[in-house]
């Protein structure tokens, strides 16, 4: 059974989908550990109604942000953890921990990259007026949202769409896309050959 590590800041929609995957069997691992930046974040209080073990790191008690991912290295080493998955995880990772973990970590972004990476993946789709965007699962490296991609999916932008509407709908698309491709990681399905990720048999 490989080990994952959620880390969110935020609502943790994407964390309880991922959790319900596991328990329903559609994911290959367990949640070993779910570690937050936020002392509010509403992911740690998922994970504690889930009875999964959950942190709240606080960057303010250490002096550098080399320093807190280093405690979170730390911390995931401990917990002999397998794959790393960021789930609205709203700090960029320090080049020392990508390369703690290199090809196990993940993280889910709201648009068809390579276009509109950032933090506000669905408005700047909006702003640009494309007719289609989506959702995208990628491993991370030391760039902007910019690792190979694992899976992608389109999601139709509407005439009336908001912002709002708009990651409604990617929201729905990620909580099916995001439990297939850590269970993939977790079935070792997945070969990585430059910037391509390939499914395997
Ligand atoms: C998702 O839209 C994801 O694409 C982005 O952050 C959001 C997290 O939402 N990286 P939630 O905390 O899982 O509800």
């Amino acid at each position: 059974m490989k080990r994952i590590v959620v880390l969110a800041s935020g609502r943790g929609t994407n964390l309880e989908a991922i959790l319900e995957a596991v328990k329903s069997g559609d994911i290959a691992g367990e949640v070993a550990l779910v570690i937050s930046d936020q002392a509010q974040a509403q992911a740690l209080q998922r994970a504690e109604r889930w009875k999964v073990k959950a942190l709240y790191i606080n960057p303010k008690d250490y002096g550098s942000r080399d320093q807190y991912d280093q405690a979170l290295v730390e911390q995931l080493k401990q917990e002999k953890i397998d794959l790393v998955v960021l789930a609205g995880f709203m700090r960029l990772l320090r080049p020392l921990f990508i390369r703690a973990f290199p090809l196990q970590i993940m993280n889910i972004h709201p648009s068809l990259l390579p276009a509109f990476p950032g933090l506000n993946g669905v408005g700047d789709a909006l702003n640009y007026g494309v007719k289609v965007t989506g959702c995208t699962v990628h491993f991370v490296d030391e760039g902007l949202d910019s690792g190979p991609v694992i899976l992608q999916e389109a999601v139709p932008v509407i005439q009336e769409d908001t912002a709002e509407t708009l990651h409604q709908r990617i929201h729905a698309s990620e909580y099916r896309l995001y439990p297939t491709a850590i269970d993939l990681f977790c079935r070792e399905k997945l070969k990585v050959e430059g910037r391509r990720c390939m499914i395997i048999d």
